[in-house]
């Protein structure tokens, strides 16, 4: 495995490395008096004070108290390559190819995507702290605040053509709800195709975005937001239920985003590695055990069109099966359909 740092990319922004500093610093989310920044940072009191700005600027929240300093409104874990390498097992750290972590970025997948397209790599790790055009499903936003979630994606590369890749997406949200599992998060379950959740509420999403020749060989990025812990005025954006482990955890979320990270990575590169030797039936039983709409009141939106009925489960080939008042089974295929709670 090679390793690199905050990679040149297109659409990618820096933070100034002081700037930097001082959020580490204050990551703990205790006090810090202006002296005690000014010589850590190697800089004036003034200069410290100016930085408040910049801080709030870059989407972290400061208090300043007069007579006790500097604090974060909440801690904040910065992503740190080390800490994640230390938590990463022997078999993921075989597959691991590098890191890059982005302060700031439009897309991880857009990162990924570009890069596939100039270089044959495989098993390169994009993280962000932030970003600025996180993408969903079906051109959907995803809300990214900065230094509080998990933005990963990874550039994976597939013998054969597209058409290997059905069923991806379902192996990818069985390999997370894996990764939470063995962090202790309990209850969380998947909503087909990939979207995870914990009581009805929407914890974490995947996107996959494949590109290569209909024979083969082809690429894909796999894409995961998760949210650890989502501040208020971010939340406000977000257009359905939605959770962070930070609600879910009962001693909160904020010290584990590298060791998260790693978790999610231990799971997730064997699963794309061992991907085109399975076949899906391998990841099915599974998925099944994890399903949070089964027989629950649902509609799917497909295009224009909508169909209610009765969530079903899904098929051996993965396509999710809608049971309808008249009793008939319909199925569908991801791509374009929406799948929600009645
Ligand atoms: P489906 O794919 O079945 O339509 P969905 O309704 O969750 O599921 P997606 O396109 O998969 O839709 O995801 C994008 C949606 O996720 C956005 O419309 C928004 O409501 C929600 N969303 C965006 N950012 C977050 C976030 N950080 N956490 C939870 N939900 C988010
Ligand atoms: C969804 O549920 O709609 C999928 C959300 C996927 C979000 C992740 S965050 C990391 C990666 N980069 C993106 O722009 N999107 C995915």
């Amino acid at each position: 495995m090679s390793k690199s740092g905050d990679g040149a990319a297109d659409g990618a922004t820096p933070l100034a490395p002081k700037l930097k500093q001082l959020i580490r610093l204050l990551g703990d989310g205790r006090f810090h008096s202006g002296t005690e920044l000014a010589q850590s940072l190697g800089i004036s009191r003034s200069a410290v004070w100016k930085y408040q700005q910049a801080l709030t600027d870059a989407g972290v929240d400061l208090l300043a108290v007069s007579g006790k300093g500097y604090r974060l409104n909440q801690p904040l874990q910065l992503l740190q390559e080390g800490q994640i390498l230390e938590h990463l097992t022997q078999d993921a750290s075989a597959l691991l190819r590098r890191i890059e972590i982005h302060d700031r970025i439009q897309s991880t997948n857009g990162r990924l995507l570009e890069l596939a397209r100039e270089s044959g790599e495989s098993g390169v790790v994009c993280l962000a702290e932030q970003q600025t055009a996180g993408r969903g499903r079906r051109g959907r936003k995803w809300i990214s605040p900065f230094g509080h979630n998990v933005y990963l994606s990874i550039l994976w590369r597939f013998q054969g053509g597209p058409t290997v890749l059905s069923g991806l997406s379902l192996a990818m949200g069985v390999a997370v709800v894996r990764a939470l599992r063995a962090l202790g998060v309990e209850e969380v379950g998947l909503k087909w195709p990939n979207d995870i959740y914990w009581r009805q509420r929407k914890l974490a999403g995947i996107l996959i975005e494949v590109g290569g020749e209909s024979g083969g060989p082809c690429h894909a990025v796999m894409g995961l937001g998760l949210n650890v812990f989502m501040p208020g005025r971010d939340a406000a954006e977000i257009d359905q239920a939605w959770v962070d482990l930070h609600r879910i955890l009962a001693d909160g979320a904020h010290g584990m985003r590298n060791r998260l990270t790693a978790e999610l990575l231990n799971h997730l590169l064997p699963a794309l590695a061992e991907f085109e030797s399975r076949t899906l039936a391998y990841w099915l039983a599974e998925w099944r055990s994890y399903d949070c709409m089964l027989q629950r009141p649902v509609c799917v939106f497909l295009g224009e069109q909508r169909f209610s009925g009765e969530a079903a489960g899904i098929d051996d080939q993965g396509l999710l099966l809608l049971r309808q008042a008249d009793g008939e089974i319909r199925a569908f295929a991801s791509g374009e359909v929406s799948l929600r709670q009645s």
